[in-house]
């Protein structure tokens, strides 16, 4: 199949590359792209590893293809920490002991920075909804609500 051109910012940086259409938006991000922080599990939508935002909504990168994104403004788990400093949320996980193998995370990061954006002040339901799609086999739940509610709550102020 003739490969394509793909135009697309990665992290705010913008890249073009020839790709053939019918690779997915996560295996461009990783294999071309070198951004292995996203996850490939299950491949099939169902785990969440893979979630990256599209124009500022967390999709599953393994079930999108790379030439929808073009053109779009793409942010992966690569691009949270600003200037060597993590994110508030990063912080929190880190200090909430959020994740053990770690495997889920960089999706969960994308789904739980997504919905702070979007609602300041998210309630415990509201960022179990916005991780739903977001599997973890290792952790558990409870730490890493807990590690999204201490950012809401103002726990965590960006360092000078
Ligand atoms: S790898 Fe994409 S949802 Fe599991
Ligand atoms: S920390 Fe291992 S899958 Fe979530």
């Amino acid at each position: 199949m003739e490969k394509q051109l793909l135009h697309i910012t990665v992290n705010n940086e913008y890249r073009e590359l020839y790709i053939n259409p019918k690779r997915l938006l996560v295996e461009v991000l990783r294999d071309d792209l070198a951004l292995t922080g996203t996850k490939r599990g299950c491949n099939t939508g169902a785990c969440g590893a893979c979630t990256v935002m599209l124009n500022g909504v967390p999709v599953k990168s393994c079930s999108v293809l790379a030439m929808q994104a073009d053109g779009a403004e793409v942010a992966t788990v690569e691009g949270l920490a600003e200037g060597g400093k993590l994110s508030l949320l990063q912080r929190s996980f880190l200090d909430h002991g959020a994740f053990q193998c770690g495997f889920c995370t960089p999706g969960m990061l994308m789904s739980a920075t997504a919905l702070l954006k979007e609602i300041k002040k998210p309630t415990k339901d509201q960022i179990k909804e916005a991780i739903h799609g977001n599997l973890c086999r290792c952790t558990g739940y409870n730490s890493i609500i807990r590690a999204v509610r201490a950012v809401a709550e103002g726990e965590y102020k960006e360092r000078g």
